[in-house]
């Protein structure tokens, strides 16, 4: 038997006046998707900025449905929308930002399991780290290098 750890680095912001000027227009815009988002089931919104190497922002955010598994988070209809419109340009960067109307989110909300598998799909195929920058309503941003900070022991196409 063995036993190993598994170790993941993050920064923490303690407010977008921490970040570059080029992040925090990426925050923003990540704010300003979080407000067009359709959650009339959860109240809980959710917005996703991308940046792609030629300095292209793409944006997403949840999109409920009264089929509640037919809904889907901010980060994938993000993704999806920047593969679907340039697919060969890598994304460097995804911003999220999420609110509640029940109460304030005021800690970092983190990529559910879900757009961590398919962040991780994109990454490896463009062979480029993609840095990941998440928050709340108010409060702190986490920055994580890559993916694989956030899915370590990753399921990926190498093992099929
Ligand atoms: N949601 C996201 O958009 N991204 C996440 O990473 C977590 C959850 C959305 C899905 C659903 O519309 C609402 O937040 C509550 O789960």
């Amino acid at each position: 038997m063995e036993k190993f750890n598994i170790t993941a680095n993050f920064t923490v912001f303690n407010s977008n006046k921490e970040l570059p000027k080029q992040d925090q227009e990426l925050l923003l815009k990540a704010i300003e998707a979080r407000k067009n988002a359709y959650a009339p089931y959860s109240n809980f919104s959710v917005g996703a900025s991308l940046l792609l190497e030629n300095g292209t922002i793409i944006l997403g955010n949840n999109q409920e449905n009264a089929a509640y598994p037919s809904g889907m988070c901010a980060e994938r209809v993000a993704i999806w929308n920047a593969a679907s419109q340039h697919p060969k340009l890598k994304i460097l960067k995804i911003f999220i930002s999420a609110s509640s109307s029940k109460k304030l989110v005021d800690q970092p909300v983190s990529p559910c399991g879900a757009c961590r598998q398919t962040l991780v799909e994109y990454e490896i195929n463009q062979s480029k780290n993609i840095e990941i920058y998440f928050t709340g309503e108010t409060g702190k941003i986490i920055k994580s290098n890559t993916i694989k900070d956030l899915l370590p022991l990753t399921f990926d196409n190498s093992l099929l």
